[in-house]
C-alpha cells in the first residue's frame, strides 16, 4: 500500500469510529434505541452471560460497551467485576453515571479506549464480550487479536452481531449504514475465521435472526412515532438528525433483513488452555 492510500485509509478508518461513537452517544440514538444497544436486548446479553457461565469474582471485559446496560446487568445477574472500553468518552461518562446512580461502582467501571488497542494487560480477563461492534470495527483482524490477547488460558469470548449473506444492497452501504452496523457486516464464517485466524477456537454458533426483525421494526414504530410528535410541534429533532434518511435505511434494512440478507447471530469461542 502506498503512503498516500495507506494515510487516506487511516484517516477514514479514525472518521469511522469517531462518527459511530458520536452517533451512539447521541439523545437520537437514546431516543430509537433505548440505552441497550444491539438487538434481543438485555435478554440476549444475559443469555451471553449464561453461555460464558459467568460467576461471581470472574473478570470480564465489554468491549464497545456503550451506554453501559449489558455491563450494569452481567454484574447485577452474575456478581461478576465488568470493566467497558468504549471509544465514545460521553458514552463512558453516561455509563459511569449509570454505574453510581445503580449503586455498582464496585463491580463496574468504564474507561475510554479502541477495541483494535485496547488499554488493558495480556492474558487478564476470563471473559470478553462484544455486542454488536466487531462489525463496524474497520480493522476486526486486529480486534480479534485483542480479544485473544486479553483473555486468560481457557477464558471465552462472546460476541453477537450482525450477520449477512450475499451483497449488501446498494442503499444500505453508506457512512450512515455504516454507523448502523449494517454496510460491514460480515458472513458468519467470516466472524469465525476472523477469531480462529487469532488463535481463538469457535464452539458455539447461534442464530438470534428474529432479535434483529423485532429491532427495527420498533426502530420504524418509533421514527414513525417522531414523525407524527414533529408535525404537531411537539419535539424538536437535532439538526444532524436526517429523520427521512433514517426512515429510508429503516425500510431497506427491514427489506433486506425480510429477504434474509442479514440476521443476528451469537458466536462464542476459547482461548487455549
Ligand atoms: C451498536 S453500539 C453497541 C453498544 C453496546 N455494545 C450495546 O450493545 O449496547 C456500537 C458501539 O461501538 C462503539 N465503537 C465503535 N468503534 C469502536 C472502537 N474501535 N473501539 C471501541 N468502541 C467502539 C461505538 O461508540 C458504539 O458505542
Amino acid at each position: 500500500m502506498n503512503t498516500e492510500h495507506k494515510a487516506q485509509t487511516e484517516l477514514d478508518a479514525t472518521e469511522v469510529k469517531a462518527c459511530c461513537a458520536l452517533a451512539y452517544q447521541s439523545d437520537a440514538a437514546r431516543l430509537l434505541l433505548g440505552d441497550s444497544f444491539h438487538p434481543g436486548g438485555i435478554r440476549l446479553t444475559e443469555h451471553l452471560g449464561s453461555l460464558l457461565q459467568l460467576a461471581p469474582g470472574q473478570r470480564v471485559l465489554d468491549v464497545a460497551s456503550g451506554q453501559g446496560r449489558s455491563a450494569l446487568a452481567l454484574a447485577q445477574r452474575f456478581g461478576c467485576h465488568v470493566l467497558g472500553i468504549e471509544y465514545g468518552a460521553e458514552a463512558v461518562r453516561q455509563a459511569t453515571e449509570a454505574a453510581i446512580e445503580a449503586n455498582i461502582t464496585h463491580l463496574v467501571t468504564f474507561q475510554q479506549g479502541d477495541a483494535e488497542q485496547l488499554p488493558v494487560a495480556t492474558g487478564s480477563f476470563d471473559a470478553v464480550i462484544c455486542e454488536c461492534a466487531f462489525c463496524t470495527f474497520p480493522d476486526k483482524a486486529t480486534a480479534a487479536t485483542e480479544f485473544q490477547r486479553v483473555l486468560k488460558p481457557g477464558g471465552q469470548l462472546g460476541l453477537s452481531d450482525l450477520t449477512r449473506t450475499g451483497e449488501v444492497p446498494a442503499d444500505l452501504q453508506g457512512l450512515l449504514a455504516w454507523i448502523a452496523c449494517i454496510a460491514d457486516a460480515q458472513p458468519v464464517q467470516a466472524y469465525t475465521r476472523y477469531l480462529t485466524d487469532a488463535g481463538l477456537h469457535p464452539t458455539l454458533v447461534e442464530a438470534h435472526d428474529e432479535a434483529l426483525q423485532e429491532m427495527v421494526q420498533q426502530i420504524q414504530g418509533k421514527l414513525l412515532g417522531a414523525e407524527l410528535l414533529l408535525r404537531l410541534q411537539k419535539i424538536e429533532l437535532p439538526a444532524s438528525f436526517n429523520l427521512e434518511q433514517a426512515k429510508k435505511l429503516a425500510r431497506a434494512a427491514r427489506t433486506a433483513i425480510q429477504a434474509q440478507t442479514f440476521g443476528y447471530v451469537v458466536i462464542l469461542a476459547r482461548q487455549s488452555a
